[in-house]
């Protein structure tokens, strides 16, 4: 085994103290989801809300059949929220899944009955194959983060959304809302800045999108005339510290820079902090979710 940790042209500006291009962005991002493709869905799907959904179910509840029958999936990765709306929504609503990784777009393909959903690698900042008007529903589930510029994504929804069209897409909530979260991320974002120090100063996407007014007035700016609107959940799976601990470093694409040594002492030290978290009860790991839904005029 190789004890290199992941080094990209974005990791490489960051190292250099240089503002990391949006071509180094897509770059890094396709370099890790041609990695460990699959692996969001692997985390994501693990976690529940109180009611007992996932955030895919949560994000999905926004789709009405009755009036959205053409649903886009921007950003479908591995496709577990395509395959949801499939097994859950009737059968004549046209499925599109946009997704910039052909490694998640190949798992995408093999779970989902032949012809079931169209299924494009592409940019969200460029959805060209798409034509105005197009789709009823969009929706994207934990991508919006990772998109920088990210108002060019806003704005193709928004061309490719019929009129009185929904945009719904779930990111990262509040810090605040989930006990324990803020520990985790700083525990796992210090073992990165040993090696990468100005990680997180610096962090994938546009820091907008994690800020819930920020989001809001972004999806009000690129939709005009949009009916936003904003809810914070919160997700939480529990387990076994060590395992629990593999999990929640999942959902940190920071983590996936850590040599294959850093990220040993980085799990024991993440799987220590869960135990210390629930000294009586099983290690839980909390994330704090926002779903932002924008209803077009
Ligand atoms: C965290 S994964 C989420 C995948 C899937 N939506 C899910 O929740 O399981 C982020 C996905 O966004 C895609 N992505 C990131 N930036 C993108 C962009 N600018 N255009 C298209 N896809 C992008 C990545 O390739 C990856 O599949």
């Amino acid at each position: 085994m190789t004890d290199a940790p992941l080094r990209t042209d974005w990791t490489d500006r960051l190292a250099n103290g240089t503002a990391p291009e949006p071509d180094a962005l897509r770059g890094h991002l396709r370099r890790i989801h041609r990695d460990h493709a699959g692996f969001t869905e692997s985390c994501a799907m693990r976690c529940r809300d109180a009611a007992g959904r996932t955030s895919y179910a949560w994000l999905a509840e926004a789709v009405e059949p009755a009036r959205h029958r053409v649903l886009l999936d921007l950003a479908c990765g591995s496709g577990p929220l395509l395959q949801l709306c499939h097994a859950s929504l009737p059968a004549d609503i046209r499925l599109i899944g946009v997704d910039m990784s052909p490694d998640e777009l190949a798992l995408a393909r093999d779970r989902l009955p032949e012809g079931r959903a169209r299924l494009i690698e592409a940019q969200a900042q460029q959805l060209d194959e798409l034509d105005d008007g197009a789709v009823d529903v969009a929706l994207c589930h934990w991508a919006l983060t990772l998109m920088d510029p990210v108002a060019p994504v806003l704005e193709e929804v928004g061309r490719v959304l019929a009129p009185g069209g929904r945009f719904a897409a779930l990111v990262d909530g509040p810090a605040e809302a989930a006990p324990g979260y803020a520990d985790v991320h700083d525990l796992i974002y210090g073992h990165v800045q040993a090696e990468l120090p100005a990680y997180g100063t610096v962090d994938l996407g546009d820091p907008r999108v994690r800020s819930s007014d920020d989001l809001v007035a972004l999806a009000r700016a690129a939709l005009p005339g949009a009916s936003v609107r904003i809810e914070t959940s919160v997700v939480t799976m529990s387990g076994p510290a060590e395992t629990l601990a593999q999990e929640a470093a999942g959902f940190f694409y920071a983590a996936f820079v850590l040599s294959p040594a850093a990220r040993l002492r980085m799990l024991a030290d993440l799987a220590g902090l869960l135990s210390d978290m629930a000294p009586d009860g099983q290690p839980t790991f909390a994330m704090p979710v926002n779903r932002l839904v924008a209803d077009l005029a």
